[in-house]
């Protein structure tokens, strides 16, 4: 049977962007039997068109325009691995209100405006998926949106930040100073230059506003999450709660009291025989608590090249394979033959 193209445009060819690209390539004949589509990229948006990238694109698929992804109506799919805030919301909601489906890697926009940017999803009947958003590759949100549907989640605890982490795992195991330990996580590339939206905790806080909104079914918004880094944790603080038989994290907490959803972002002394305790360097987890299924914990890479794209490409043949995708091509079909 011939197989139909989609057409995909991509926003972004940096990191995440370069591992994607690789993906749809190696994995091409696979992901076309798995979905029942050829997967095509129309057309990547870029801000330098002569940068030295990843991966090697032709030079025609490249604009600095984000018109020609846009208003190009064989674009049926966007994914946005650009970055930002504002200007990259206008982007995402104009192609959402365009009956274009949405995938993007973005926690920063998901978190401030998850709520505006799902309207004009369901408005248009299309898909906005972000499973990279939180924790890489590990499969968060379809398993808080799907698999405990029928459950009801009273607490998700997680570590979610690989750079504090991996500070922190330095401070403990090896016992360096806070500052040779971010120094360190600089030096291999998990901490920006500028460290402040991960040492002060606010990217955690991104993410665990989207899980908390996901699993209590409620929106919280970013200004609700209380929030402490981690640049105050020195160490003498990590081996008075060794001497205890404790650890610290960076944990991410929401939980039901009563009516009222509680998020916060705080260094935790935790037993070290706890699951979160034994997550180390800069391996992410989320630990959640639920009515029918008590407790389970999910473990892996929050980011990086290849684990990040691999989320994209999963919420990709997601929505290949969705009913929104399914009716809407059966809508241009019938359109095809009035
Ligand atoms: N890196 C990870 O491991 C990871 C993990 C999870 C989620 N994420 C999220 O994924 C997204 C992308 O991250 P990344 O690490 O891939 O970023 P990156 O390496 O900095 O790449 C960003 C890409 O977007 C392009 N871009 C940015 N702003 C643009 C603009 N205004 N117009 C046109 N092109 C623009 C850049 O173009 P040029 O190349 O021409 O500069 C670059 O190709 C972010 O939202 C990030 O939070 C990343």
């Amino acid at each position: 049977m011939e197989r139909r193209v989609v057409k995909v445009g991509l926003l972004g060819l940096g990191t995440v962007g370069s591992g994607v690209v690789k993906m749809l390539r190696t994995k091409q004949e696979e992901l076309a039997q798995k979905c029942g589509y050829e997967i095509e990229i129309q057309r990547i948006l870029v801000r330098d068109l002569d940068k030295k990238r990843g991966v090697d694109v032709e030079r025609s698929l490249l604009t600095r325009d984000v018109r020609d992804i846009l208003d190009d109506p064989e674009v049926q799919i966007v994914i946005e691995v650009m970055g930002g805030e504002s200007g990259t919301r206008d982007i995402v909601l104009e192609s959402l209100l365009s009956g274009k489906h949405v995938i993007t890697a973005n926690k920063d926009l998901v978190a401030l405006h998850g709520a505006q940017l799902h309207n004009a999803a369901d408005s248009k009947n299309v898909e906005l998926l972000y499973e990279a958003a939180v924790a890489g590759a590990i499969p968060i949100v379809r398993v808080l949106k799907q698999s405990f549907a029928a459950d009801q989640v009273r607490e998700v605890m997680g570590i979610v930040n690989g750079t504090t982490n991996f500070i922190l795992s330095k401070m403990t195991q090896e016992n360096a100073s806070y500052e040779d330990a971010l120094r360190e996580a600089q030096a291999l590339g998990y901490a920006e230059a500028d460290p402040h939206a991960d040492v002060s905790g606010l990217d955690a806080a991104r993410k665990m506003a989207i899980l908390a909104s996901i699993s209590m079914r409620q929106a919280v918004p970013l200004a609700d999450v209380q929030l402490q880094g981690i640049e105050g944790v020195t160490q003498e603080d990590i081996a008075e709660a060794k001497a205890l038989g404790l650890v610290i994290k960076l944990i991410g907490r929401a939980r039901r009291e009563g009516d009222a959803i509680e998020v916060s972002v705080s260094p935790m002394r935790l037993p070290d025989s706890h699951p979160l305790a034994q997550v180390n360097d800069c391996f992410n987890a989320v630990y959640v608590y639920a009515d029918a299924l008590g407790e389970a914990m999910l473990y892996g890479r929050g980011a990086g090249e290849m684990p990040t794209a691999s989320a994209v490409v999963g919420d990709l043949l997601a929505v290949l394979r969705g009913r929104k995708f399914a009716a809407q091509q059966q809508v241009e079909w019938i359109g095809r033959l009035a």
